[in-house]
């Protein structure tokens, strides 16, 4: 563990891809609510779902299901929508991340343009907060974007990780700097940060070093990777790579 660390590093595990499987041929299998057993005993320590508007992996039935399946919190990802409030406010996730779903809800790096839309997400922070459930925004690394995450009040940002983690050669150390810089501009101002998109074995550990990050979101890859190893050994490698850092 590293001094300047305060708290071992959150790994929230998105099982939205077990249900792209299941989704696949209908039916039952393979059950989200049996990988979230699965990610609890490999000692991951959170589940993440996306509840997407055209509902292609996670369904409104899959919610209270993977919701009661663990101990484990709950975060809902989920569009800037009045549907998606609503069903927020009624299965009270420990946390709800905002994310962008439409092409003009993105800023250029692909997280929500936070700053554009905050007439429409204000009221949406503020009606979740009041719920108890803690707001996230899924935003790039970007100074303006942290600034308006402060406007709206939300306790914590999600910095999209996917320019970095499809960066080659020297712009891997560009893009790598302005996480390590807004998730201390963005801890400096009282907000939680997180970090998330396109994570693997290989490039997780110069995010997973960032001091200041509280937790990393993690999917498709720990998905992809338990089809040849089986999902309680993707999670306990990613557990133990991020570990090995902090
Ligand atoms: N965080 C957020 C907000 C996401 O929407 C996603 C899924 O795109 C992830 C993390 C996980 O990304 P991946 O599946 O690439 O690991």
């Amino acid at each position: 563990m590293n001094a300047l660390t305060p708290s071992r590093l959150r790994l929230g595990v998105n099982i939205d891809h077990v249900a792209t499987i299941r989704n696949a041929r209908g039916g039952e299998h393979p059950d989200p609510a049996r990988a979230a057993q699965i990610v609890a005993q490999a000692g991951g320590d959170g589940i993440t779902v996306h509840l997407r508007e055209d509902r292609r992996h996670i369904r409104d039935e899959d919610l209270m299901r993977v919701q009661a399946a663990t101990g484990l919190p709950l975060n809902l990802e989920m569009a800037a929508t009045d549907e998606m409030l609503e069903i927020a406010l009624r299965h009270k996730p420990h946390a709800a991340c905002i994310v962008p779903e439409k092409r003009e809800e993105r800023t250029t790096e692909g997280g929500l343009d936070a700053a554009g839309l905050h007439n429409q997400l204000a009221p949406i922070v503020s009606r979740l907060s009041d719920a108890g459930v803690r707001v996230s925004l899924f935003i790039a690394p970007d100074p303006r974007q942290i600034e308006a995450a402060m406007k709206l009040g939300a306790p914590v940002v999600e910095f999209h990780t996917g320019e970095y983690a499809h960066a080659e050669g020297e712009q891997v150390a560009v893009e790598l700097k302005r996480i390590v810089d807004m998730a201390a501009l963005a801890a400096k101002n009282g907000i939680e940060p997180h970090a998330g998109h396109g994570l693997t074995y290989e490039n997780v550990q110069p995010i997973a070093a960032i001091p200041q990050l509280a937790e990393l979101n993690i999917g498709h890859y720990l998905i992809g990777e338990a089809i040849f190893c089986g999902l309680e050994a993707s999670v306990t490698r990613m557990r133990a790579l991020m570990d090995e850092v902090r």
